[in-house]
């Protein structure tokens, strides 16, 4: 059936505000009702028995890898490593006999990511595709397919998938977790509800879209834009920074925030917007205080955050986009919303193809 874009201007925007419904749809087929425990469908892998995890995808997607290697190695306390594609499938990594390596993709059809499921198999690790295409050919050639349930995605610049794909592995950490021993019954308990809580999250995030789109114009303005943000924050930094170049060509870079004054502090002065992921956990403070170095020399603040009073403690921030408050293990997953609402808002300023911005492509099925 043809999709079309409903009382939207965009796909994009369209599919941004399709998260709360996708997120949940793609919860409830990884979620036992009765139990209210995460229940992951049979994946003919154990995973007690994995030594070691490789994630490996392109763009969007090797975000969500790179979110899901800090959650691996803090809650199910196993070795996470990250590739993108088109590097693992040449690099020739040694590979461990009883490694698990799983790929993500929207699609399940970049070549570069199809070529390193191929090259892993052949490796002998045993292979999950987590993809949004479930007759795709990735999901047909890995040993278990865990499917997003976001839908199709027709803007170029994914959204909706990542978020799903957050979801995800979300679950299949907690399972991984559980199947290792590695997480008591109760910290299981709450990092389930954590993740119950997502999509409510995720429609007030949404609520607090007008804030945001009163901002556009401060960094439609600006040549560089930085996000910056410590732990899970650090991936949706870079995310940020790859949604704002894709669709409204500004060139924009995502940092850890600890970075930071290893290079990029010499780019600030007060044209250039930082904006500052800064979910309330056991790193607020660092990244708070990254936040001020910026500010002391003149950077134009833009402070997410989820902290208790944070438009309080961010006063003296550009402005701030206040998060629902929420377990720091799902802040990821909430933080991806803003930072794409955005960089959609900049570019509908800079009247740029929104959906079909220059020279990229939905899948790249070419080297
Ligand atoms: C293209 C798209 C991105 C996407 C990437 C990976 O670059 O423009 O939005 O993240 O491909 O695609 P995949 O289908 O493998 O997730």
């Amino acid at each position: 059936a043809m999709i079309g874009k409903g009382n939207y201007p965009h796909f994009m925007l369209k599919e941004i505000y399709e998260q709360p419904g996708v997120i949940g749809d793609t919860l409830r087929s990884m979620w036992n009702p009765a139990s209210g425990a995460i229940d992951l469908p049979p994946l003919d892998i154990d995973l007690a028995a994995i030594s070691r995890i490789t994630l490996v995808a392109c763009g969007t997607s090797y975000l969500g890898a790179m979110v899901a290697k800090y959650w691996f190695e803090k809650v199910a306390r196993i070795a996470a490593d990250i590739d993108i594609a088109s590097e693992f499938r040449y690099r020739d990594t040694p590979l461990e006999a009883d490694g698990l390596a799983i790929f993500i993709s929207q699609s399940g059809e970049t070549i570069d990511t199809l070529a390193a499921l191929r090259h892993a198999k052949e490796a002998g690790q045993k292979t999950i595709a987590i993809v949004n295409v479930p007759e795709s050919t990735m999901a047909r050639e890995a040993d278990a397919v865990l499917p997003t349930l976001a839908g199709p995605e027709i803007g170029v610049a994914s959204t909706k998938a990542f978020t799903c794909q957050l979801v995800l592995l979300a679950c299949l950490v907690i399972a991984t977790a559980r199947a290792r021993g590695a997480i008591s019954g109760a910290e299981e308990a709450r990092l389930s509800n954590a993740i119950a809580e997502v999509p409510s999250r995720a429609a007030e995030v949404l609520n607090g879209d007008e804030a945001i789109q009163a901002l556009a114009a401060e960094v439609a303005e600006a040549r560089d834009v930085l996000y910056i943000g410590r732990n899970t924050g650090y991936p949706i930094a870079l995310e940020g920074a790859l949604k704002l170049k894709e669709i409204s060509y500004i060139h924009a870079e995502g940092y850890a925030a600890g970075e930071l004054k290893h290079g990029p502090i010499a780019l600030i002065d007060d044209t250039v917007p930082v904006i500052v992921v800064a979910p309330s956990d056991a790193l607020f403070e660092k990244t708070f205080s990254n936040m001020q170095e910026v500010m002391a020399r003149g950077g134009k603040v833009i402070f997410m955050s989820d902290a208790k009073g944070c438009a309080h403690i961010g006063k003296e921030a550009f402005a701030t986009i206040e998060l629902p408050h929420v377990h720091p293990f799902v802040a990821p997953i909430l933080y991806a919303i803003p930072v794409q609402l955005l960089a959609y808002h900049v570019a509908v300023i800079k009247g740029t193809d929104v959906d079909q911005p220059r020279n990229l492509a939905k899948s790249v099925t070419v080297e």
